[in-house]
């Protein structure tokens, strides 16, 4: 299998493929594609993602990953539902946008990319794979796989989902470990030059695709070959061409250890002929850290892990280049206490930089993964067929990411604080300082004596005692709010008899304040309860930007 691709004929055969292909039985995406008012042609303004045809308005990118580069090399869930019930699914969710993954091999080997899925799917013995497909997306089972993908984009692209392709490894199968020969540069299925080619096709195959937004170069570079001079050569190389090819996309980057490490660029910045179309990524799942969520202190563990990130990654933003967390998720089932400790400290810590991401997985199941028929995905978004969310309590606590807390244009960011309460996914209410759905958020002002002022208002946020609910009131310079502990996420006050209580939330989700919990290194408490974040926003015009007196009023007569 490795040497294959390497058959120049074969590789000089594939583009006729496509271009016989896509005269015949596409040409009508590419006249349906110029629908001027849904253009998009994103770029980078400092760190923000932004629509240049919209008066260079913030797009948040909120994908879901939908991977297509196992073993069969077509996107997954094909043989549970019609390709286009999938698209209208992913919308639905919530998400405006898919990191759709391939298999570099599916465009440079002929071999590959010429099968076609009833073929791919018979070969690893998926019969019932090929009648659920039959049945589900006829017109697709007798299509070669790289015709299979092109449907899958086009049918992302007439829903305006927006896509960012993804070239997660060479050879098609499960990602990833150090030897498994699609980790660096010169490993045994990853020739540098045939990657440069292979993006590059990518790139101008996808080019009349008004949604394809953005191009992943490289997922998960690894293994022992990893170093930083070859590195800079082919990212550089690789950006190039496909800057070059299509100069519409997103470039993005992705760095070294499975895409944890960025952090080199803090001082050698990669060296590019373009601007304004760079994006960087990186993944931070919660085994990221083995199980240090359950076997350390969870405050501990979300300030020490932050602070790798931002060394690594999040300085990236202050250099003036987005960020897209293209890889991070949980088991859904909400049974494994690593995975939900950690989600916590990263939804606390994506909402306060308001970074763009992707999802691990929109998958349900796959057709087959590492040896195994019909492998369920727990950590994907879709049940095992695909009919519907398999958590809805899951999206409904992720959904304040969808979308953006900060509008652009950046003159005016930072203007509202508002408080956000991760472990349900709420914000503090302007109505009754309970907590409720973001977009109904209380805006404050963050003071830097920290003083939490209800915006516009002589009124700030108080401290009551144990067990009651916070208040608003006029006593504001002895009501300060710090942020304490490890992981800076208990938002701390003294209450009027001088004891130091942090915000919490009781049964019903309102907000008291109580003893703080989990300061010390107790591994068994779980603190998230207590961990708030004050956030940047920007108001929108739904909410009205200052809580009315009336309401005010009732608040204080309450307490
Ligand atoms: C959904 O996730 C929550 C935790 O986030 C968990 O308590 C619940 O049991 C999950 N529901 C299902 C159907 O898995
Ligand atoms: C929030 O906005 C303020 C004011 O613009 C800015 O200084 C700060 O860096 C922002 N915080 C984050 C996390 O972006
Ligand atoms: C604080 O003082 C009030 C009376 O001023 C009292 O009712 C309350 O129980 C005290 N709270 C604590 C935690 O001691």
């Amino acid at each position: 299998m490795g040497g294959a691709f390497r058959s120049s004929l074969l590789f000089l055969l594939l583009p006729l493929l496509l271009i016989l292909h896509a005269t015949t039985t596409h040409h009508h995406h590419h006249t349906n594609n110029d629908t001027p008012a849904a253009d998009l042609k994103l770029s980078a303004n400092s760190r923000w993602i932004v629509d240049d045809r919209n008066g260079g308005e913030r797009v948040k990118l909120s994908c879901v990953n939908w991977v297509s580069h196992l073993d069969v090399a077509v996107a997954e869930g094909l043989s549970k539902q019609p390709v286009d019930a999938i698209s209208k699914k992913i919308l639905d969710m919530g998400f405006n946008c898919v990191r759709l993954t391939y298999p570099l091999f599916l465009f440079t080997d002929e071999k590959i990319g010429s099968m076609t899925m009833r073929e791919s799917l018979r070969k690893l013995g998926l019969s019932g794979s090929v009648a659920g497909v039959q049945v589900n997306n006829p017109s697709l089972v007798d299509l070669p796989l790289v015709n299979v993908f092109q449907e899958v984009v086009s049918n992302l692209n007439e829903n305006n989902v927006m896509i960012i392709l993804d070239n997660h490894l060479s050879k098609p199968g499960w990602c990833c470990n150090d030897d498994d020969g699609n980790g660096f540069f010169g490993d045994l299925y990853f020739d540098p030059e045939i990657w440069v080619e292979g993006i590059g096709r990518v790139a101008s195959l996808f080019k009349g695709y008004k949604n394809v937004v953005g191009m992943s170069l490289r997922n998960e570079l690894r293994g022992r070959r990893q170093n930083l001079k070859t590195w800079y050569k082919y990212m550089e190389k690789g950006a190039e061409r496909v800057h070059a090819v299509n100069p519409s996309v997103l470039v993005i980057i992705s760095g070294l250890n499975y895409d944890l490490d960025l952090s080199f660029l803090q001082t050698n910045p990669l060296s590019l002929s373009f601007s304004g179309k760079l994006v960087f990524e990186i993944h931070w799942y919660g085994f990221s850290d083995g199980n240090d969520w359950v076997t350390s202190n969870a405050n501990d563990v979300c300030g020490r892990v932050i602070d790798r990130v931002t060394n690594n990654a999040l300085f990236l933003l202050d250099q003036g280049y987005p960020l897209f967390v293209s890889e991070w998720g949980v088991d859904q089932r909400g049974t494994n206490d690593n995975d939900n400790r950690y989600l916590n400290c990263f939804l606390g810590w994506a909402a306060e930089h308001d970074l763009d991401w992707a999802l691990w997985t929109l998958v349900g199941s796959y057709y087959y993964r590492e040896g195994v028929i019909g492998m369920e995905e727990f950590y994907g978004v879709l049940n095992w067929d695909w009919s519907e969310p398999r958590n809805s309590s899951f999206l409904k606590k992720i959904s304040p990411l969808q979308s953006p807390f900060q509008a652009l244009v950046p003159s005016n960011t930072g203007e509202d604080k508002i408080i956000f309460h991760p472990a349900t996914g709420l914000c503090m209410q302007s109505h009754s300082l309970s907590l409720g759905p973001c977009s109904d958020a209380l805006a404050l002002d963050y003071t830097p004596e920290n003083i939490l002022h209800v915006k516009g208002t002589n009124y700030c946020i108080q401290a009551n005692n144990m067990h009651m609910p916070v208040r608003v009131g006029i006593a504001c310079d002895s009501s300060k709010w710090e942020a304490i502990s490890a992981s800076k996420m208990h938002l701390s006050s003294r209450n009027e008899n001088g004891t130091i209580v942090c915000l919490d939330i009781d049964s019903k989700n309102n907000i008291v304040t109580n003893i703080c919990k989990c300061l010390s290194k107790e591994y068994s408490c779980d603190p998230s309860s207590q961990w708030f974040k004050v956030i940047n926003s920007t108001s929108f015009s739904i909410a009205p930007p200052i809580i009315q007196r009336p309401v005010l009023e009732g608040l204080i007569s309450n307490n």
